[in-house]
């Protein structure tokens, strides 16, 4: 195991360069938020914690939104990043199924099972998409595409596959409806639901104060 453990700031450092010109919505600091919170969760929950850090730094490593739209690739990616660094089989095999399944797929879609390591990555993704952070990186996703904050007349939709969910190009106040507020009931550890309620009730109050602001009903 320490042969694995000192693949780390190997992976750490080739993430880094990928990530070096996205923007905020989806950079580095993501990847490390993701990690840090999953580590956190690991040490309440348990789970084997160097599986759950190279899978956090790794979650997004061929994202579809900056991989030219490819859908399902980390698995892959991460496979031949972590056979370049000589990882063990069995680390490598831990890994990919945990990025290959991690991803929000669409409100309609199921998340696919798998072990306590892929509970814990996908709550700490799932947990940097939610709160204040999670509201400053829905609309870093919609200014980089010069979508609208706002359009009563567009609503949300439910995507029932991924296709689906990845090609909408709504305004960004359907993406609290169509993902966002969804996934505070979708935590699969009983820390990250804990940390969830919070962030949920800030993103409440946050768009409450957005729809008065918004109809310019002044109180
Ligand atoms: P991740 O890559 O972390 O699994 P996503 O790929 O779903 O998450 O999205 C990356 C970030 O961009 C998240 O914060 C997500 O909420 C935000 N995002 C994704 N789609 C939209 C959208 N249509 N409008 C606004 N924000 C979005
Ligand atoms: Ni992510």
């Amino acid at each position: 195991m320490s042969q694995n453990l000192a693949i780390i700031p190997s992976v750490q450092h080739k993430i880094i360069s990928l990530f070096e010109n996205h923007s905020a919505d989806h950079d580095f600091q993501h990847i490390d938020r993701v990690r840090k919170l999953a580590l956190h969760i690991a040490e309440i929950e348990g789970g084997n914690k160097t599986v759950v850090e190279l899978a956090a730094l790794l979650h997004d490593v061929s994202d579809h939104k900056f991989n030219g739209g490819i859908l399902n690739d980390n698995a892959r990616a991460a496979r031949e990043l972590l056979e370049e660094l000589n990882a063990e089989e069995n680390l490598i095999l831990a890994v990919c199924e945990i990025v290959d399944k991690v991803s929000f797929k669409g409100s309609g879609v199921t998340d696919q099972e798998g072990s306590l390591e892929l509970k814990i990555v996908r709550d700490a993704d799932r947990l940097d998409a939610i709160g204040a952070i999670g509201i400053a990186r829905a609309f870093s996703f919609g200014g980089a595409r010069n979508r609208p904050f706002f359009d009563a007349e567009i609503s949300a939709s439910e995507h029932t596959d991924f296709q689906a969910y990845h090609s909408d190009k709504s305004h960004t106040i359907n993406h609290f409806y169509e993902k966002l507020l969804l996934l505070k009931d979708r935590m699969l550890t009983n820390e990250a639901r804990r940390i969830a309620e919070k962030r949920q009730q800030f993103m409440l109050d946050f768009l409450d104060q957005f729809y008065n602001e918004w109809y310019v009903s002044i109180k």
